[in-house]
């Protein structure tokens, strides 16, 4: 083949017809959050198109959510942003989504997807965003040394984990990396309510904001299982993330973190291995259950329709086998393609994909509240604020009972 013709044909298989900048709103940016992102970028970007990173710092995506609020309301909404499903209709009620129809048809979203994310995924009927990952909550996350020199063993029931507490306590540790800020006192919350109320408590209160069942004798419990737990988180926990309470259990000055399976990736970053360096298991009596939450990235409309092919291009990459591999690796949680090989997954991912699958059939498969897979932003917000505040004051088990169901009432 003669040179010219040969470098024209490669260019065109390396370039888009327009090659087009997307700008990406996201919250990723802890050392394995950015590992996993990364992933993303660069395999996009060799489908010849430019990614625009604009990354918002605060775990959980609270301060991405104002950030995108503002930026839709001056009129100059970015191509792609972070979002969990149950924002997709405040936005899709403004006309602000653009479909990726195009993507989820090239590659038969429909035939590799779980229903339950499908529908999750969709705005009047049209795929409005695309999904990366699975991410399981229900995880404790142990320091394998600090457990051994304090004697202690993995607890799995709630009696276990006050005996293995106070073990860690004994020996000198801080039982608890615990950060101080409303969602991560959410996230422990949820997982407590699922291990003392069970799935179907957890579903009437939390997704059929259901206020008898909030005013329950195991609601009572859960309150006062919550405020004993208070009792062994750091004090100086105010306003600390996420990720530097991780850095406490993989610098073994802690000794366990009730968080997602992103905690995970912070430990990947330093090459630990889990079971010989740090420990994964369920949230004491939730072995059997399954907190979600997916992230996934929905596409808005953007001044002229300039972004619309680069937007079914990213689409299409998410859902690729290698990028769900790739990512999924590094970012703790587990591919959402069903028909991807784990045999390349540690032994976390393993479990985690195995609960995913028999939970969906035992009826213990239940969104996350905290992160966004049950309830709109306005009936979140009230929650996660008496749940913050309860855990952070002196607050009585019977009085947080009281408020949480008051407002499950203004809901109902
Ligand atoms: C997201 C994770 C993220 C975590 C902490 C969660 O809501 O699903 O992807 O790592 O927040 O920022």
């Amino acid at each position: 083949m003669k040179l010219i013709p040969f470098l024209l044909a490669a260019s065109m298989l390396a370039s888009p017809a327009i090659a087009t900048e997307l700008e990406v709103i996201h919250w990723w940016t802890s050392g394995g959050e950015a590992k996993s992102v990364d992933s993303l970028k660069s395999m996009f970007k060799k489908t010849g198109h430019t990614w625009k990173d604009s990354k918002i710092i605060g775990g959980g995506g609270a301060n991405a959510n104002k950030a995108i609020k503002q930026r839709v309301s001056s009129g100059n909404a970015p191509g792609v942003v972070q979002l969990k499903s149950t924002s997709l209709p405040q936005w899709g009620t403004l006309g602000a989504l653009q479909d990726v129809d195009k993507a989820a048809a090239n590659q038969g979203w429909d035939k590799i997807l779980p229903k339950k994310v499908l529908e999750s995924l969709k705005y009047n009927n049209k795929f409005v965003s695309a999904p990366v990952n699975v991410h399981r909550i229900n995880w404790m996350w142990m320091s394998k040394k600090v457990l051994d020199k304090s004697g202690a063993k993995v607890p799995t029931s709630i009696p276990e984990l006050f005996s293995t507490l106070d073990k860690i306590k004994k020996a000198g540790f801080t039982p608890i990396a615990h950060g101080g800020q409303p969602w991560q006192d959410a996230t422990l919350f949820e997982e407590i309510l699922l291990g003392v109320g069970g799935a179907d408590l957890y579903n009437k209160v939390l997704v059929d904001l259901d206020s008898s069942a909030a005013k329950s004798p195991k609601m009572l419990e859960v309150f006062k299982t919550l405020r004993k737990i208070s009792t062994y988180l750091p004090k100086d926990r105010k306003g600390l993330d996420w990720d530097k309470a991780t850095k406490l259990i993989i610098d073994n000055k802690a000794g366990m973190q009730f968080m997602g399976d992103w905690a995970k990736g912070e430990f990947m970053t330093k090459n630990l291995v889990p079971g010989k360096d740090f420990i994964c298991a369920p949230a004491p009596g939730t072995d059997k259950a399954f907190i979600y939450t997916i992230d996934a990235f929905a596409f808005f409309k953007t001044k002229g329709d300039k972004a619309v092919a680069a937007q079914n291009k990213l689409a299409e990459t998410i859902m690729t086998k290698e990028f769900q591999n790739e990512f999924n690796k590094r970012k703790g949680s587990i591919p959402v393609r069903t028909d991807m090989d784990m045999s390349g997954f540690d032994s976390c991912a393993k479990q985690s994909a195995d609960t995913f699958r028999s939970s969906d059939k035992s009826n213990t498969l239940v969104p996350s509240f905290a992160h966004g897979n049950a309830q709109s932003s306005d009936v979140q917000g009230p929650i996660v604020e008496i749940v913050s505040v309860f855990i952070n004051s002196n607050m009585s088990p019977k009085e947080g009972v009281a408020k949480l169901a008051d407002t499950l009432e203004e809901f109902e």
